[in-house]
């Protein structure tokens, strides 16, 4: 059966959140909530992916429409609840649907947005599900050891759902009750736009609720039930201790599965591992560790203890320890920490060094290259085989300008020596210590600048 429209509710306050940031923002494992769900959907192909938004509005439309152009966005006006958002999302699309199925066949899919790991396969199933049944609506549930807080499924005497009922207006046999309402459902389209003319907001909260509108499709046809395979995929986030939880058991099931694929994590509490992130064989990961984004690390590298990598590229028996390195990449056998830092636009060749309090940025670091300790290297190109002495520091910023440092290879900075770009040193050059270079050097000179030692005899200094 042809998929109408989905409708994704992201216009609730997260009130239980206790936040500025509208809740479908929240990430897990790197990804807002939102996308996560919109990219769950894009797989089922809907004609029509709509979000209903108003809380947050202006913040939640622009990530979503980033990533989904053609998504369409629906305002929910003042009327709070579920089942409002819904009527307000098909009073939006109305004219739309109207044009794509005139018969009204086909079915409409509705989620909330704060189940960060609802997936396409439990989609799939919920879909398959009705489509294999006579049902004019089906909703996803899930058994829950404590089903506090969530919408119980009150079953019919033929099995079928009579009616959900929300934790606050449950009667105490109604709570203990543990098949829950995941608030995902697939309704007929023309059983949908029946269903939720009726609704009002009679209940606990004083909110239109969408799992009314399950009571009142029952007037149409057979309600039902569907089991979801997976009871992570469809849990819910409504404050941030629900979030964490599901955070841990979501990063358990990454680092598992990289441990199944040949990767020794030392410590999977303490390693947090983006769900786009890929590892090679033999990579080890040491306590403290948070791959974030995109990150690559090839073969057999060493990373930790105490290490962040947000997208970066890593080579194979890379080793980096201590270390927060940002949108960069590492050559093969680089040697990186402790206590370095490298922001984004950098690239450090193989076997070369960024070794202890070492800050670099937008700089390209050539093989073997090595700057060991305590040094600035920003807007800098260093070719192969030169070693930056201790306390290095490139001055590429005039007040007004980021100016380039070219050093070439085969070089030999002595140590505390100043760069004042835009300047270029030549390859084979040798500078002294506490050389400040503004001007070109030329291939294979030595470089320093005066720094007169003057020595007092007999210097006893008085107290005043
Ligand atoms: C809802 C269900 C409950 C279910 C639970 C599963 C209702 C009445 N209750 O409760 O049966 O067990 O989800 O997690 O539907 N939203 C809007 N507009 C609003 C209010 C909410 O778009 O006016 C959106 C929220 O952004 C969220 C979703 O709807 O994505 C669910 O809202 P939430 O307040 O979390 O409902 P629950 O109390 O969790
Ligand atoms: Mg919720």
């Amino acid at each position: 059966m042809a998929l109408d429209a989905a409708i994704l509710l992201a216009a609730g306050g997260g009130t239980r959140m206790k936040t500025r940031i509208p809740k479908p923002l929240f990430t897990l494992a790197g990804k807002p909530f939102i996308i996560r769900i919109m990219s769950a959907v894009d797989h089922l192909h809907p004609r029509i992916m709509s979000v209903v938004t108003r809380y947050g509005k202006e913040q939640v439309e622009a990530v979503a429409l980033r990533a989904f152009p053609d998504a369409v966005m629906v305002h929910q006006d003042a009327h709070p609840g579920t089942g409002r958002a819904v009527q307000c999302a098909l009073a939006s699309l109305e004219e739309r649907i109207n044009q794509l199925d005139p018969e009204q066949n086909g079915s409409i899919l509705i989620a909330a947005t704060d189940m960060p790991l609802l997936n396409t396969a439990t989609l799939m199933t919920l879909l398959e599900a009705h489509d294999h049944s006579d049902d004019v609506a089906t909703v996803l549930t899930t058994h829950l050891d404590n089903p506090y807080g969530y919408g119980r499924i009150v079953r019919a005497a033929d099995q079928s759902v009579a009616c959900i009922v929300e934790e606050k207006d449950a009667t105490d046999a109604q709570r203990q009750i543990t098949e829950v309402n995941t608030s995902v459902y697939v309704f007929k389209t023309s059983v949908l736009k029946a269903a939720i003319r009726n609704l009002n907001s009679h209940n606990a909260q004083n909110e239109f609720y969408l799992t009314d509108a399950m009571e009142f499709a029952r007037q149409y046809g057979h309600v039902g039930a569907c089991a979801a395979p997976d009871s992570l995929a469809v849990e819910g986030v409504n404050d941030r201790i629900q979030l964490m939880n599901l955070a841990k058991a979501y990063n358990r099931r990454i680092c598992e599965y990289w441990m199944r694929e040949g990767v020794t994590i030392w410590d999977p509490e303490s390693t947090w591992i983006d769900d786009e992130v890929r590892l090679g064989h033999d990579v080890e990961l040491l306590p403290n560790t948070f791959l974030r984004g995109r990150t690559v690390i090839g073969e057999g590298s060493l990373i930790g203890p105490d290490v962040e990598l947000d997208t970066m590229i890593v080579g194979q028996n890379a080793h980096i320890h201590r270390a927060l390195m940002q949108q960069s990449t590492v050559g093969a056998c680089a040697e990186v920490g402790p206590f370095s830092y490298m922001r984004p636009g950098c690239d450090l060749g193989a076997w070369a060094k960024q070794g202890t309090y070492v800050e670099m940025k937008k700089s390209t670091i050539g093989d073997n290259t090595k700057v060991p300790h305590l040094s600035y290297i920003g807007d800098c190109t260093i070719g192969d085989h030169s070693n930056i002495g201790g306390g290095t520091i490139t001055a590429n910023y005039d007040g007004v300008h980021k100016n380039k440092t070219i050093i070439g290879s085969n070089v030999h900075v002595g140590v505390d020596n100043m760069f004042v770009a835009p300047v270029e040193i030549a390859d084979g050059v040798t500078t002294g210590a506490g050389a400040v270079i503004r001007h070109y050097v030329h291939r294979g000179s030595l470089a320093y600048s005066e720094n007169t030692q003057h020595e007092v005899h007999n210097w006893h200094p008085k107290a005043q």
